[in-house]
């Protein structure tokens, strides 16, 4: 009797001592259907972790749900009731991935470890009986573990806003040079990934021809402003200069890594279906995925904007010459799923910001 007195006593002790001395903010997740083991491992952690417990697979299901932004490990035991360790830490996984996993078992179970390595994405399995003191280890490495993982993710969330930032800069300076283009090259980008997205084209390809669409006139930026917002007709001298922005596109962007993949598709932005094209008069499906997909929307853009030289084209008007081009300027799978889509597109013509929030894989990858 007194002995579980001074138990309870020094358990409260103990708590309060924990309390004060946790000096980080990690929380761990214990599962174990033992009370005995339970307690034991509490202990172990109490002074170092914010500790969460639960007595079978299904409560620590639970637990993890409910608290699913704070738990950054699971200690989890493999022989229990309900559901095995194992089965658990797989679903756990399925939950939350990032959560490092480790599991406690003991020498019998060493060929269901090694499949559950894999399955359960397991840091670290720790044979039964356990040391305290080399287990406090691990879990400090997994902490580490998981912490690092977080940092880096915060690092390339930021480096992926940078991106996009930077890249949408530039198009809206590039934009800003004639005001007969303000907002070209978002909504030609804008056109092309509702086009994109609506042929259920995969995301890595996705996010280069969002990055295509926003640099694809960049070389316009070697252009003269005389020629570049000249209201009447251009010269024959004049367009031969004109003609040379997406090699200029091109060749500015091949300094930098990270946009080699883009290349391709700013280069040939406007090279035809039926090879009547520039700058290599390349020829059906021999032009860039990304390059037939923005010279369709590069060209209904150009259609329903006013330009120096004309008002703009109703949508009608516009989706009726693609439609018209299907084949010999343009893609014709291409054009007729356009034209197909031409409700979005237009809603999207309405409000671009709007749409291009909802349509950005950039966008989506930092929020
Ligand atoms: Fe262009």
């Amino acid at each position: 009797m007194l002995n579980v007195k001074n138990d309870l006593f020094l358990n409260n002790v103990g708590d309060l001592i924990s309390a004060a001395s946790i000096h980080n903010e990690h929380t761990i997740l214990i599962v174990d259907d033992e009370i005995n083991n339970l307690q034991l491992l509490k202990r172990t952690f109490r002074n170092k972790y914010k500790v969460l417990t639960a007595s079978n697979g299904l409560e620590g299901l639970e637990t993890l749900k409910n608290n699913i932004n704070d738990i950054s490990l699971i200690v989890s035991d493999h022989k229990m009731p309900i559901m095995e360790g194992t089965k658990f830490l797989e679903e756990a996984n399925n939950i939350a991935p990032d959560v490092i996993k480790i599991l406690l078992t003991g020498f019998s179970d060493i060929e269901i470890i090694t499949d559950a390595v894999n399955k359960c994405n397991l840091f670290q399995y720790i044979l039964k009986p356990f040391n305290p003191e080399e287990l406090l280890e691990v879990v400090k490495n997994g902490v580490d573990k998981f912490d690092l993982a977080s940092s880096k993710s915060i690092i390339l969330k930021d480096l992926k806003e940078l991106f996009y930032k930077t890249i949408k800069s530039i198009a809206s300076a590039l934009d800003a040079k004639d005001p007969y283009t303000h907002g070209h090259s978002m909504r030609v980008t804008l056109y092309s990934i509702i086009l994109a997205k609506e042929l259920n084209v995969p995301s890595n390809q996705l996010e280069s021809i969002e990055t295509a669409g926003l640099l694809h006139d960049i070389g316009k930026i070697a252009i003269p402003e005389s020629i570049l917002c000249k209201p009447g007709k251009l010269t024959d001298d004049e367009f031969t200069i004109m003609k040379s922005h997406p090699a200029n596109s091109e060749k500015l962007i091949s300094s930098i890594k990270k946009l080699h993949e883009i290349s391709p598709g700013v280069k040939h932005h406007h090279e035809r279906w039926d090879g009547k094209g520039y700058p290599d008069k390349l020829q059906g499906e021999d032009i860039p995925f990304a390059a037939r997909i923005i010279a369709i929307a590069d060209t209904y853009d150009a259609m329903t904007s006013t330009r120096s030289y004309r008002v703009a084209l109703s949508h009608q008007t516009a989706i009726s010459e693609i439609e018209k081009c299907a084949g010999t300027q343009f893609d014709p799978v291409l054009a007729k799923k356009f034209v197909e889509i031409q409700d979005i597109i237009e809603a999207a013509k309405e409000h671009p910001e709007e749409y291009y929030l909802k349509y950005s894989t950039l966008y989506e990858q930092i929020h």
